[in-house]
């Protein structure tokens, strides 16, 4: 069919009014680079793969990295922190445009850091803070207030045990900030409010399921087992191989031992469903968006504030179900 030349003009102008829809309906910093452009470069070291939040959060890197075209060098450290300085030293001699890494434990980065920033490279932090005394070694961090998890987690943990527990604590990777940040925040309520709320057993499960377990047994073989009646997990992961233990060990989780827990992965969520988990402190994952758009701010020559904190929830029994549909890790 033939269409006239006012005809084609107007087709013209409303494909060029489509495209300049669609462009303004993305910002400039979720645009992918036309063909022939330079990619941004990102390295980025992640922990590993030790909890269902750390592969969710790995996911939503690349994911948006593939979303906005962006080149991502991604290392996983397998939990090793000498894995992830290597491969920051790596990416600083790849010149890469933007280091960001998910540090494993806080202390210990100075080095490394340092020659980042001789190299000219700025560096993001994800998830977890670092330790260093120099602020300007890095431009910003991306991630929750894990000590104001400790602190939702005890609140809510004091008020369905009326203010008095045996709590059995199954802490996370020893000096990582999540496992001393919520030590420090549920410490903080317990001690200035509830002096009823006694933590009986403390040790670490590694934010796995399959430490969660073994430590959980463990502890309910000691002598003090027999009195544990809460449980403080972490993270969701070493909650749920708990529960495992506790029911190995002939007891009701959730009913016989009340528990709480951090991250609200939608697993956590099934097992409030199931009455097996009481409450679980949101944590979330889903860091991509955040922290390309601080990519894109930095390549820019913007700067960023030094801390960008995420907005979390709890949820229990009252809540989680009606949430539990929309979870998408
Ligand atoms: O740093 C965030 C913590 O790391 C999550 O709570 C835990 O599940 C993960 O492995």
């Amino acid at each position: 069919m033939k269409m006239s030349v006012v005809g084609r003009v107007g087709a013209a102008v409303l494909a060029v009014a489509a495209c300049g829809m669609l462009l303004a309906s993305c910002s400039t910093s979720e645009k992918k680079p036309a063909d022939g452009e330079k990619k941004t470069v990102v390295g980025f070291s992640q922990i590993g793969a030790e909890s269902d939040w750390r592969k969710a959060n790995t996911e939503s890197i690349k994911a948006e990295a593939e979303k906005r075209g962006i080149d991502l060098r991604f290392a996983d450290a397998q939990q090793k922190q000498e894995n992830q300085i290597k491969a920051i030293r790596a990416f600083i001699r790849q010149k890469v445009d933007v280091i960001a890494f998910s540090p494993v434990v806080e202390s210990g980065w100075e080095p490394v850091l340092q020659d980042a920033k001789k190299a000219g490279i700025p560096v993001i932090l994800t998830d977890r803070a670092v330790d260093v005394s120099d602020p300007s070694l890095f431009e910003t961090f991306i991630g929750s207030d894990f000590v104001e998890e400790g602190r939702r987690s005890a609140i809510w943990l004091a008020k369905k045990m009326n203010g008095k527990a045996n709590i059995a604590e199954l802490v996370g990777t020893p000096g990582s900030a999540p496992a001393n940040d919520r030590a420090k925040g549920f410490r903080e309520v317990i001690e200035k409010d509830y002096p009823e709320m006694k933590i009986i057993k403390s040790q670490t499960g590694d934010f796995t399921r399959a430490k969660g377990k073994e430590v959980m047994e463990a502890f309910l073989k000691s002598p003090e087992g027999k009195d544990i009646n809460a449980l403080y997990a972490h993270n969701d992961d070493m909650a749920i191989g708990a529960i495992q233990a506790i029911e190995e060990a002939g007891l009701k989780p959730g009913k016989d031992i009340v528990i709480v827990s951090i991250d609200g992965v939608k697993r956590a969520f099934e097992a409030i469903a199931e009455g097996k988990l009481n409450c679980t402190v949101e944590c979330n994952p889903l860091l991509g968006p955040q922290l390309f758009d601080a990519v894109a701010k930095l390549v820019a020559g913007e700067k960023l504030p030094k801390r960008i904190v995420i907005e979390e929830g709890v949820f229990d029994e009252t809540t989680a179900p009606k949430e539990l549909p929309n979870r998408k890790y």
